[in-house]
């Protein structure tokens, strides 16, 4: 018997994801200070090539991006992260007028990062709130004449399950005025040979980023889970088009968790699925656009890395 009542979000998630019969957890708790530093270092390997596919586009097609948008323009970032992406963007708005940034974030370091390296090219207004508390704000903050531009980089889309990305997308049109623009990064269907080693990499970074889930639970919520009688496994589902990460348990074990009031079985080979990694064909970012209220303008794809940076308009 448990003398601690499960009193938080985090254990009311762990519990509720640990007791269906497929296990899961929500990807958003791979985010701790360690799990976030695991990810950036992801970010530098030579098998993960989203993020430097998704910077050398905006790199490249930076003026084109914001010449198509023409007015006084200001940007809002959902999950700037520490914005460094985005810096070709602000550098190309600063050559026409002044620059007015809102970086959305819910990790302060990020966004302290982001202030710093930023300030020097204009107005940074940073908002530490979940992306659409952030969005909210910016429209509020929003002076006649201006024109928003929303990026949503990296393919963090790929993240949510389908009907929640378009439930998602669709928020963020609502938002919006008619003529406002959502930039929206994409990791496209690729080789399975090089989807692959980008979620289970060599040298063991991503199984690490996925592990520590179970440290943070250890940590966090006094549990006893053995890391080594779990592995990674990344899979992927291809009628889905997605990655999928588990957490595959290599014996039969019981864990308890304490500040979730349970005592948890698993069976030799059974999983947690932990994230889902949608991949999408760039056709189908058109149906997505035109299904959540914004028609898509243009898109640019990366030569080295399938990915595609779409520039979606609210009509
Ligand atoms: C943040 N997100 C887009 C990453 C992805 O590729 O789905 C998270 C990640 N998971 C494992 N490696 C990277």
């Amino acid at each position: 018997m448990y003398a601690l009542a499960f009193d938080n979000e985090f254990a009311r998630d762990v519990r509720a994801g640990l007791t269906c019969a497929q296990k899961t957890l929500p990807c958003r708790y791979l985010y701790d200070d360690v799990g976030s530093a695991l990810f950036e270092a992801i970010t530098f390997l030579p098998e993960y090539g989203l993020t430097r596919a998704d910077a050398r586009i905006l790199q490249t097609n930076a003026a084109e991006i914001t010449g198509l948008l023409g007015g006084c323009l200001v940007v809002a970032e959902l999950g700037s992260g520490t914005g460094a992406k985005t810096r070709p963007i602000l550098e190309q708005i600063g050559l026409r007028q002044d620059v007015l940034y809102y970086p959305i974030d819910v990790s302060s370091v990020a966004l302290e990062h982001c202030e710093r390296e930023l300030a020097p090219l204009g107005e940074i207004v940073p908002l530490q709130m979940s992306y659409l508390e952030g969005l909210r704000d910016v429209v509020e903050k929003r002076q006649r004449g201006e024109r928003l531009l929303v990026l949503f980089l990296g393919s963090t889309i790929g993240n949510f399950e389908p009907d929640a990305a378009i439930d998602f997308l669709t928020s963020v049109r609502q938002l919006l005025a008619r003529g406002d623009a959502l930039l929206l990064g994409t990791d496209l269907v690729k080789p399975w040979a090089q989807m692959i080693p980008a979620y289970d990499d060599p040298a063991g970074v991503t199984a690490a980023f996925n592990m520590n889930l179970l440290s943070r639970i250890n940590r966090e919520l006094c549990a006893d889970f053995d890391l080594r009688q779990f592995r990674h496994v990344a899979r992927y589902d291809a009628e889905a088009q997605r990655i999928e990460m588990h957490l595959l348990s290599r014996r039969n074990q019981v864990v308890s968790i304490q500040r979730a009031a349970l005592d948890v079985e698993f069976l030799a080979g059974e999983s947690i699925w932990t994230e889902s990694s949608h991949k999408f064909r760039p056709d189908q970012l058109t149906a997505m656009s035109r299904m959540t209220g914004f028609r898509l303008e243009r898109q640019w794809i990366d030569e080295e890395w399938p990915f595609a940076e779409s520039l979606l308009f609210a009509d």
